[in-house]
C-alpha cells in the first residue's frame, strides 16, 4: 500500500494533475497495486487566505509518505519567488531530494524544433543536484539601495553533496544500460573551485564503474551540443544552476513543458514527481492545456516506487497517443481537451 500526498499547487496544476491520478487509477487495477492518497491544497490560493506557505507540521506528515505528486506553483497576484522558494525548493531542500532527474526523451509524432532529428537521436537524461549550489541562498547585500551596493551570491558545493550525486549518476548510467556513457557538464575553465571539487569527485567516483565512459563538457559547449548533436548524450550530471538551464533546454527538443516531467528524488528518503513546466495562470480553468507532462510525471513515481511495469504501461500510453492522436502538444491546439487526453490515455493504460 503506498501512500502518496497530492500537491496539485497553483493554476492548470490542479486540471493536470487530475488526469494524471485518471491514468494512476487505472493503472493500479490493471498492475494490481494499492495506493492512498493523501490531498494537500498548499500554493498560492491558500497563502493569499491565510498567509501560510507551508507549515512545519506538514513535514512530519510528508516523511510519512511513500512519494509526492506535485502539480505547479505560481500565482499571479504573488510576488515572484514566494512560492518557489517556499513551497517547491522548500519541499526540496527538507526531504533532502538531492537529485533532480530529467529525462529528455523525444516521443514519435512529437514536434522538435531540430531539423534532422528525432526520437533516435534525441534520449538522454539529466541527472541534476538539487540541494546545493547557488539555490542554497548564501550570500547577501551590501550598502543595498546605495551607490555602492555590492551582492553576493554564493555557489555551495560540500565534498558529501557532490559525491553522493555522482554516485547516483553513476549508478543511474549503469541501470539505464543504454551507452553506459556518463558526461559531466561543468564550467571547469572558470569555476576554477567549484568545478575542480566536481571534477575531481567525478574521475575519483569513476575509478568504481569501469564498465562506464566517462567524458566532460562545459555547459556552454552542452547548450551547442543539446542542438547540434543530442545523439552524443546518454547520461548528464551537473549542479544546480547549469542543471535548471540545461534541462529547459532539453524540454524544448523533446517537444516543450508540455511533455517534459522530472523526480525531486531522495534515494533514502521521500522522492517527489512533477511536471516540469509552470502553473500556466492564463489557461486556468479552461481544460485545454496539456496533462501528458503531469501523467509522465506520475509514470516516474511509479518506476521510483518500483512498479516498472506500470511505469512501461504508462510510457506506451502516452507515446501512443503522441503518434496517433495529438495533433500538437501546444495547448488549445491539441485537438482534445485536457481531460479527453487523460481519458484516452486511462484507456490505453488499461488496453494495453
Ligand atoms: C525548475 C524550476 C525551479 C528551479 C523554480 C520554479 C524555482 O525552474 O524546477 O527547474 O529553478 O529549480
Ligand atoms: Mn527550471
Amino acid at each position: 500500500m503506498y501512500k502518496i500526498g497530492v500537491l496539485p499547487g497553483d493554476g492548470t496544476g490542479p486540471e493536470v494533475i487530475r488526469e494524471a491520478l485518471k491514468v494512476l487509477q487505472v493503472a493500479s487495477e490493471v498492475e494490481n497495486f494499492n495506493y492512498e492518497l493523501v490531498h494537500y491544497d498548499f500554493g498560492g490560493d491558500r497563502y493569499l487566505k491565510t498567509g501560510e506557505i507551508l507549515p512545519e507540521s506538514a513535514f512530519d506528515e510528508f516523511r510519512k509518505l511513500d512519494a509526492i505528486l506535485f502539480g505547479a506553483i505560481g500565482h499571479p497576484d504573488v510576488k515572484p519567488g514566494i512560492l518557489e522558494k517556499g513551497v517547491l525548493l522548500r519541499i526540496r531542500f527538507e526531504l533532502d531530494q538531492y537529485i533532480n532527474l530529467r529525462p529528455v526523451k523525444l516521443y514519435p509524432g512529437v514536434y522538435t524544433p531540430i531539423k534532422g532529428k528525432g526520437p533516435n537521436e534525441i534520449d538522454f537524461v539529466v541527472v541534476r543536484e538539487n540541494t546545493e549550489g547557488l539555490y542554497v541562498g548564501a550570500g547577501g547585500f551590501l550598502k543595498k539601495g546605495t551607490p555602492d551596493e555590492v551582492a553576493v551570491q554564493e555557489s555551495i558545493n560540500t565534498r558529501k553533496g557532490v559525491e553522493r550525486c555522482i554516485r547516483y549518476a553513476f549508478n543511474y548510467t549503469k541501470e539505464r544500460n543504454k551507452e553506459n556513457k556518463l558526461t559531466l557538464c561543468g564550467k571547469t575553465n572558470v569555476l576554477t573551485y567549484a568545478f575542480d571539487l566536481w571534477e575531481r569527485a567525478f574521475y575519483e567516483v569513476a575509478r568504481e564503474y569501469p564498465g562506464i565512459t566517462t567524458n566532460y563538457a562545459h555547459v556552454d559547449a552542452i547548450c551547442m551540443w543539446f542542438i547540434k548533436n543530442p545523439e552524443w548524450f546518454d547520461v548528464i550530471v551537473t549542479d544546480n544552476m547549469f542543471g535548471d538551464i540545461i534541462t529547459d533546454l532539453g524540454a524544448m527538443i523533446q517537444g516543450g513543458m508540455g511533455i517534459a516531467a522530472g523526480g525531486n528524488i531522495n534515494p533514502e528518503g521521500v522522492s517527489m514527481f512533477e511536471p516540469i513546466g509552470g502553473s500556466a495562470p492564463k489557461y486556468t480553468g479552461m481544460n485545454i492545456i496539456n496533462p501528458l507532462a503531469a501523467i509522465s510525471a506520475a509514470q516516474l513515481m511509479l518506476e521510483h516506487l518500483g512498479e516498472q511495469k506500470a511505469g512501461k504501461r504508462i510510457e506506451q500510453a502516452v507515446m501512443k497517443v503522441t503518434a496517433e492522436k495529438i495533433k500538437s502538444l501546444a495547448a488549445g491546439q491539441m485537438g482534445y481537451s485536457t481531460s479527453e487526453i487523460g481519458d484516452m490515455v486511462a484507456d490505453l493504460v488499461r488496453e494495453g
